[in-house]
């Protein structure tokens, strides 16, 4: 995927520094992420870059299930470009390769929790209620030290439908 120089790949293990500072440059919107986490995950990164340098990010999750694989979930995570290069359609670039590439793993839907939700809806990313993806709040949100509640986070919670 190509735009005015600027490539959407997969990532690599020397891009990992620079998802790192990437991420924490935006510790509004991003929950954040361990040098170790980043690398132990950059197989589920992939980077948009402009002549060698990390100008955005996205990664994705498989949500935990018990026994077999019935309502396969994808989260869309850590998604974040550049100051610098943001309204230049990289956003767009990463979301759209991200979908492409989980959509090989045919889930019954990518999922976010963001406070850019007419971004995703974009994409066709419809709002849900945080109960119907009580599986991401026990296993993420339980941690979260920001706020006391998933249902009070003002975070929105989003479904793409992949069936
Ligand atoms: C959200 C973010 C990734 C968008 O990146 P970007 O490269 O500026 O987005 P694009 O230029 O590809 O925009 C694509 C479309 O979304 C729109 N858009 C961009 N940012 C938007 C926002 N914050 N809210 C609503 N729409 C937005 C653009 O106008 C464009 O619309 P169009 O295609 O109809 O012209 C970027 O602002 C960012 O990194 N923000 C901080 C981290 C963050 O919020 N990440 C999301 C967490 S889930």
């Amino acid at each position: 995927m190509k735009k005015k120089g600027f490539i959407v790949r997969n990532a690599g293990f020397t891009d990992a520094a620079a998802i790192f500072a990437l991420i924490k440059r935006n510790p509004k919107e991003l929950v954040p992420r361990s040098p170790s986490d980043i690398v132990q995950n950059i197989d589920r990164f992939l980077v948009c870059d402009y002549r060698g340098k990390v100008a955005g990010a996205v990664s994705w999750a498989i949500l935990p299930e018990i026994g077999r694989a019935a309502h396969p979930t994808v989260e869309i995570k850590s998604l974040a470009v550049d100051k610098t290069f943001r309204k230049k359609g990289l956003g767009r670039m990463l979301v759209e390769a991200a979908i492409e590439r989980v959509k090989v793993l045919q889930p019954e839907q990518i999922i976010v929790l963001t406070f850019t939700p007419d971004f995703f809806r974009k994409f066709g990313f419809v709002e849900i209620s945080k109960v119907t993806i009580m599986h991401k709040l026990y296993s993420g949100c339980i941690n979260c030290t920001k706020y006391d509640s998933p249902f009070t986070c003002p975070e929105v919670a989003m479904s793409l439908s992949m069936r």
